[in-house]
């Protein structure tokens, strides 16, 4: 029997390299289409890749986006369609083919100034041009396929890609000691865990349970600064021989960047764990397996 069949977007990021790594085991065939095979600024591409999905196909994911933060202040008719147009295009394809969508998002869509754990219903006010364009595409997905699911996360890590952690690591080599900013909080979240989770509710959807769509919060705990993961990260290097910089704790405004970072990007996991029975992942974990595999390497 035909296993079902996922067709992604994106094939090299951080989401789309885990999803490639867990798909089998959760039981599915994937396609992981790269940017030679569909180029989001083209939506002739979206439109053709979803018509000519197999027949096996149950889902359609979104792995890919404009994700350089600082740079799309300066290239936003890029980033718009990349973020905002091409997942608009892949939702409405699915509507017409009847396929599940599953889109990721960010917690960029959020200024950062509210007190609490952000809830799927708190009020957007995006910061910069990488957080309006992500947020466009929300709107862009519920409108042309209401019951898609979009995964809101934040601060995504692993082994692989570009990310705090592998940066971390490489600044440990050279220098003794850094300043890290320390006045900016959020849930570190593995990119392992974004792609299980993404692999869940694409079997909930197969099963009795059942496909429920909306906007769903998924981060790492415990919540933390940047400084506290930092110095996560090298108490982590430390069992494995790397060294151990002394970290200074700076705050956002000694360390200016093109775009503003939300302060709070704590995001309320609550809806996805009622729904889906998806528990939040401990990144420290997370952090210790990264660590171990990235220390093999070398
Ligand atoms: N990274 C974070 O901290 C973070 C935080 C919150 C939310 N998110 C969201 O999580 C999702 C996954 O992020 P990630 O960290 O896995 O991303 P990533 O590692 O930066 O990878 C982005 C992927 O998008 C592809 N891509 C970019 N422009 C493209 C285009 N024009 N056509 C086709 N493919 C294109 C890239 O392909 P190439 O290799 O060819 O460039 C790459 O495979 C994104 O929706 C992102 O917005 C990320």
């Amino acid at each position: 029997m035909n296993r079902p069949h996922i067709l992604m977007f994106g094939a090299t990021g951080q989401v789309a390299t885990e999803m490639v790594a867990q798909s089998e085991a959760a039981g599915f065939s994937l396609t992981a289409l790269g940017r030679d095979q569909a180029d989001l600024t083209d939506p002739g591409a979206i439109r053709s890749a979803i018509e000519a999905a197999p027949d096996a196909t149950v889902a359609v994911v979104n792995a890919a986006a404009y994700t350089a933060v600082d740079a799309a202040e300066d290239d936003a008719a890029t980033a718009e369609a990349v973020n905002a147009v091409a997942p608009g295009v892949m939702a409405a394809a699915c509507a017409r083919a009847g396929y599940g969508f599953v889109h990721i998002s960010t917690d960029y869509v959020f200024d950062g100034s509210s007190d609490h754990d952000y809830a799927e219903s708190d009020p957007v006010a995006p910061l910069g041009v990488y957080g309006r364009s992500k947020r466009e595409g929300e709107v862009a997905v519920l409108q042309a396929l209401p019951d898609a699911v979009i995964l809101r996360t934040a601060w995504v890590f692993s082994a692989h890609g570009k990310n705090f952690l592998k940066t971390m690591l490489r600044l440990a080599e050279s220098r003794n000691e850094l300043g890290i900013v320390d006045d900016q909080r959020g849930g570190p979240t593995p990119a392992s865990g974004i792609a299980d989770a993404v692999l869940r509710v694409i079997q909930a959807g197969q099963g009795n349970s059942g496909w429920t769509g909306g906007v769903f919060h998924y981060c790492g705990a415990p919540a933390v600064s940047w400084r506290q993961f930092a110095e996560a990260i090298f108490a982590s290097g430390a069992k494995y021989g790397q060294n151990v910089p002394k970290v200074n704790a700076i705050t956002t405004a000694d360390y200016p960047t093109p775009a503003a970072r939300p302060a709070n990007s704590v995001l309320d996991c609550a809806r996805i764990k009622g729904i889906y029975d998806i528990d939040q992942p401990d990144w420290r974990r997370a952090v210790d397996a990264d660590v171990a595999a990235l220390v093999a390497q070398n």
